[in-house]
């Protein structure tokens, strides 16, 4: 059997995680997992702690890793700017490749995790369903940076790139930036400890716009076919779960699953409502043994209320990939229930 390293950065986000599952799993993958502090996340992986943004740590600890075939790129760092995202996510990206090409001669492959965020969809109505042909927005955006150095960066080289634009993806996993299912779940937990109905706590419009997911095993598996299928060298694919929803028709079920009675869009401020419930969620942590996040540190509040009031389409075409040969779906209504039963499970929520 063939031999493959793969390097996975951003290895305790929510997606470089759902990677080293995945690989781990397949079981003709050696796995090294990079992110700066450790997590459970990757136990079965080999973890290395590297600072992407220290040219020093970098050389000194993936210098020596010659073995590396693949690497898959999820490491982000949020920044309040659009300059800032570029000037920090290039910087990470830029170190690693530049360490990890001279060190490695048989890397083959590296995939890089862009979003529909590459369509413009943080800015306002966006041609939809986007495609990868689409013109880029007016600039700057860290993953056009980002894709921009990897083409200039193979040119001539044995090793190719590939990258790929999810949309909402869909793991469990504490504080981070972007994470729609702990908002969803947490909220709903909450609003039924204090015995009210759940809220759509968005507008209405946002209730009824057509939006995508992503289950991020769905994406992981996609990272690994796109970074090992020739032809998808030096290309750009959508991966989402490949159906579209409305949240107005998730909602009922939503409230089914968590045993409540479902109410209508009342927009309020989410993280500014959710300050004062910290109390609330120790409460609940202590008397369901639920893993011991304070509040703050478990759900991004002000991503969900992005999410939630987008008042316009937000989907794309997955056809690209289907094309190439990607033919998996995910069925994004029963994806809900079963991540929902994941976070009971691993003690996120009662
Ligand atoms: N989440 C979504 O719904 C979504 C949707 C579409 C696209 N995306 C894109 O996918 C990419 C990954 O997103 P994500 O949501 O998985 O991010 P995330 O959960 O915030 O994870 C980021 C990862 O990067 C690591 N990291 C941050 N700074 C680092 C540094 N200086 N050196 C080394 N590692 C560093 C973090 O670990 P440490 O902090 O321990 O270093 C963590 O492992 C981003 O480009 C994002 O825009 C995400």
């Amino acid at each position: 059997m063939e031999r493959k390293v793969a390097l996975v950065a951003g290895a305790s986000g929510i997606i470089g995680r759902g990677i080293v599952e995945c690989l781990t799993q397949r079981g003709d993958w050696e796995v090294i997992a990079l992110a700066r502090k450790p997590s459970d996340a990757v136990n079965h992986a080999r973890f290395v702690s590297v600072d992407l943004l220290d040219p020093r740590d970098c050389h000194d600890k993936l210098g020596t890793l010659s073995d590396i075939t693949h690497v898959f790129y999820a490491a982000y760092k949020e920044q309040p700017s659009e300059p800032g995202q570029v000037a920090v996510n290039g910087a990470m990206l830029r170190n690693l490749v530049q360490v990890v090409e001279a060190a490695a001669p048989g890397l083959v492959h590296i995939n890089q995790m862009q979003g529909a965020k590459a369509y413009g969809c943080q800015f306002g109505p966006f041609k939809t369903p986007a495609k990868e042909t689409d013109p880029r927005h007016f600039p700057p955006n860290f993953y056009y940076d980002q894709e921009d150095f990897l083409r200039e960066r193979q040119q001539g080289k044995a090793w190719t790139w590939s990258a790929l634009r999810p949309n909402l993806v869909i793991g469990p996993g504490a504080g981070h930036p972007m994470n729609m299912i702990m908002v969803i779940a947490v909220y709903a937990v909450i609003c039924r400890e204090l015995g009210i109905p759940l809220w759509f706590p968005g507008t209405h419009a946002g209730f009824s716009i057509l939006l995508e997911a992503t289950d991020v095993a769905h994406l992981a598996s996609a990272a690994i076919w796109t970074a090992t299928e020739p032809r998808c060298g030096n290309e750009v694919f959508n991966i989402t779960n490949g159906d579209y929803f409305r949240w107005q028709h998730l909602w009922p079920g939503f409230a089914d699953y968590f045993g409540m009675k479902a109410a209508p869009p009342l927009p309020i401020p989410l993280a500014e409502m959710m300050a004062d419930k910290g109390h609330v969620w120790e409460q609940m942590t202590q008397k369901s043994g639920l893993r011991p996040y304070r509040l703050d540190q478990l759900v991004s509040w002000g991503f969900g209320e992005f999410v939630f009031r987008i008042p316009y389409d937000t989907i794309s075409d997955t056809t690209k990939a289907r094309r190439y040969g990607f033919h998996d779906v995910v069925e994004t209504e029963e994806m809900f229930r079963r991540k929902f039963t994941e976070l009971r499970e691993q003690k996120y929520i009662p």
